[in-house]
């Protein structure tokens, strides 16, 4: 790789819309750098002539870039002048645009306050700007590289080069037919994993023909040093950039288009449906439908629930669930049932349905909530599970009087119940089962607070659209989403590791991880994490937990190592298992955490930190680099 070490002590952020109530459409997350090391160029302070120049400069940027979406130049003169950029992605209206810098002006101050060099880089624009005088040439720095943690499974060599293709053809087209220096363009027909690949091209206008080609050039050049194999990828740099995906993200028609007609083998391997799950999915879709004939013992018959719930009376209702409202219920032979009726439309067959449902209905363990029965009759779906008396976790850990019920030892049984059920839903059961949406208020408690885990299997069934498209179908819940899952809906086993880990920090600060809600709630990964480095991990925890310190530390050290940005870095839940069972088994030294910072009232972001720099891989989703050549 040719980036320099140097660089790579930037901060660096990615952000995810958190509004609980909308899908993710990973489209909405940004970045930014705040930089005061590696250009030297240091803070400002409050009522300085910098900031006062700052503020001039946004306001330039801003009634500059009205006509073409870009603007340029500087306010104040040395030392305190200041230099900033902004760009608009070509194919959006002026008002998007303008909405997308007033953000990003709003922003910075937020994310990076007093920084005299700093970068702001959403999906719909960027700015730029930096006490350094950065405008006398068109180098493209600093510069950002992405890539999709996923690989192309089928033929990866014949994707990239169709992706290459797209890339000159768009830069050409970006040089010779637009006037914004701008392009996109698709690969259609390409395959059966990816019908098409998408592509965008784009130069700042202030450039010549001859610059935006090279500087285009330069990127595609060096992009499949990272990119190759990758099902998306960009780099973005403060004068040109380069992205394509295998959904669509931009509006309007393509420009260029390639048609790619697939290549009629009929001897070639039918590519899986799905091209952003997990081996471990495939392990799911692999699974034959397994003993059909013992359907039939799990179905329960529609007449019996509603007798049962006395017609799903609202007296009976327990709550609000996901995929659905959950009813209390007594079978005629008296033993007490929860029936969840599932809201959503599955989009599968009702046999294949049933046979999802029944294999869900098959897990047995003694830390997940179990399935008494099945019904699939008219429009309903239910599902009956056993009765939890005891609410949920988040109940008795969100409510100052009734944690207090929680001491430590029920604490460690809980998280070491819930590390054995989700071990069990990875890794021991027939099926690989990712849960998706683990958190708190999934965690019921029986007797003597023994955690099961419910809601497990629901979220595949409902909202996987087997499509690359599952990028804007995001489902789980803000606060404990992994970013790759959170940004680009790619899910794993690590993705329920993080949640996992997210929730163990909960259990031990006895507070909420809720950074999005910024009034109530508090970022507790950013927290723990300063406290961890800092020494100080006692002061941040549930004061009325009494413990012993080493095991604190012990469970902070995991709930940080699960935590980690890089899904590989965080351990299986087997691992997690062990190191929670064993107090000598030594533990590696966690990374920086995904960070969540608030934004507004509706989204948050997440950092990925430089401290990780190091162990950066080219195959991680999340990997950022920053560097010029
Ligand atoms: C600038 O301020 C930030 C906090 O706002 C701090 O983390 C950073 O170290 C400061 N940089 C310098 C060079 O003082
Ligand atoms: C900045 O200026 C405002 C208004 O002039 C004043 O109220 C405030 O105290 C000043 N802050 C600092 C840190 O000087
Ligand atoms: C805004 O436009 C004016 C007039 O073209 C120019 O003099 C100034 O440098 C521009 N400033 C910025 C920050 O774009
Ligand atoms: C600009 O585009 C957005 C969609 O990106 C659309 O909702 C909006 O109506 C458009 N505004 C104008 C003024 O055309
Ligand atoms: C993608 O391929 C690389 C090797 O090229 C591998 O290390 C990485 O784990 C793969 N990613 C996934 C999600 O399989
Ligand atoms: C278009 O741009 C390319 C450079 O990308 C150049 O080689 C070519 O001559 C230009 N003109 C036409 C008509 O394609
Ligand atoms: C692009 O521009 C070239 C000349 O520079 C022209 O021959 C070609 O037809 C244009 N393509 C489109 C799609 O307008
Ligand atoms: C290629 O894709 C287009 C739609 O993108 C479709 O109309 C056309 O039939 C496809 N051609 C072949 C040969 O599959
Ligand atoms: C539903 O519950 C209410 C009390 O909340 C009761 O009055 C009503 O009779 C019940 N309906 C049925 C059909 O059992
Ligand atoms: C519910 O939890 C309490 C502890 O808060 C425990 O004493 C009680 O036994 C539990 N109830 C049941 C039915 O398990």
């Amino acid at each position: 790789m040719h980036f320099s070490i140097g660089f790579l002590l930037f901060l660096f952020y990615l952000t995810v819309p958190a509004n609980a109530d909308q899908p993710f459409h990973s489209e909405d997350y940004f970045y930014y750098i705040c930089d005061s090391i590696s250009t030297s160029t240091g803070n400002y302070t409050t009522n300085s002539t910098y900031q006062s120049n700052l503020n001039q400069l946004f306001l330039a940027l801003d009634s500059n870039s009205t006509s073409n979406g870009f603007a340029a130049g500087t306010s104040g003169t040395v030392p305190d002048k200041v230099t900033g950029i902004v760009l608009c992605r070509g194919d959006l209206n002026a008002s998007t645009c303008s909405a997308c810098f007033s953000q990003s002006f709003h922003d910075i101050l937020n994310f990076c306050p007093y920084y005299k060099t700093a970068l702001m880089w959403y999906n719909k624009c960027y700015m730029y700007f930096s006490s350094k005088y950065f405008l006398s040439s068109v180098a493209n720095s600093p510069q950002v590289s992405l890539m999709n943690y996923y690989n192309v499974t089928v033929d990866p060599a014949r994707f990239d080069h169709a992706v290459a293709q797209l890339m000159s053809q768009m830069k050409s087209w970006a040089i010779n037919n637009s006037t914004k220096f701008f392009a996109t363009g698709e690969v259609t027909n390409f395959s059966t994993e990816f019908t098409t690949i998408y592509g965008l091209v784009q130069c700042t206008p202030d450039m010549t023909k001859s610059q935006c080609q090279s500087c285009l050039e330069d990127l595609i050049d060096h992009f499949f040093e990272h990119a190759s194999g990758k099902i998306g990828a960009r780099t973005i740099g403060i004068h040109c950039n380069i992205r394509y995906e295998t959904y669509p993200f931009y509006e309007g028609p393509s420009m260029v288009q390639i048609d790619s007609t697939i290549p009629s083998q009929s001897a070639a391997p039918t590519p899986r449906p799905v091209s952003v799950l997990t081996p471990a999915i495939n392990k799911e879709n692999d699974n034959p439908k397994t003993n059909i004939e013992n359907v039939d013992s799990f179905l329960i018959d529609l007449s019996t629930l509603k007798e049962a719930t006395l017609n799903f009376n609202e007296s009976n209702k327990l709550g609000e669930g996901g995929f659905g409202a959950v009813y209390k219920g007594i079978l005629p032979n008296g033993q007490e049932i929860a029936v969840k009726r599932l809201s959503q439309n599955s989009g599968q067959g009702v046999k294949e349905l049933k046979n999802e449902l029944v294999l869900v209905a098959k897990l047995q363990h003694k830390n997940l909530v179990q399935v008494v029965g099945v019904c699939l009759e008219g429009q309903e779906k239910l599902l009956a599970y056993e009765f939890v008396p005891n609410r949920s976790l988040g109940t008795f850990l969100f409510d100052n009087e009734r944690r207090q019920e929680l001491d430590w030892r029920k604490r460690k049984r809980i998280i070491n119940g819930v590390a054995r059920g989700l071990q069990y839903m990875h890794e021991d059961c027939q099926l690989t089962i990712v849960h998706r949406d683990l958190k708190a208020s999934n965690i019921l408690l029986g007797s003597d607070m023994n955690p099961k885990i419910s809601d497990f299997g629901l979220a595949r069934l409902f909202q996987v659209d087997q499509t690359a498209h599952a990028t804007s179908r995001v489902v789980g819940t803000y606060g404990y989403m992994a970013p790759e899952y959170a940004m680009h809906g790619l899910y794993s086993i690590k993705s329920d590791v993080f949640s996992f880990g997210v929730l163990l920090l909960e259990i031990l600060t006895g507070r909420r991880n809720s950074a999005v809600d910024g009034e109530h709630g508090e970022d507790i990964l950013s927290s723990t994490w300063e406290h961890w480095v800092a020494g100080t991990i006692t002061d941040t925890m549930d004061p009325q937990l009494d413990c012993p310190t080493n095991e604190v530390i012990r469970h902070v050290q995991i709930g940080l190592l699960c935590v980690q940005e890089d899904p590989i870095n965080r351990p299986s839940m087997s691992e997690v298992v062990i190191m929670l069972s064993s107090n000598t088994i030594s533990l590696e030294a966690p990374s920086k955490p995904a960070l969540y910072l608030r934004r507004g009232g509706s989204s948050i972001s997440q950092s990925l930190s430089g401290g990780r720099s190091l162990q950066m891989s080219q195959n991680d989703i999340s990997t950022a680099q920053l560097g010029a050549r």
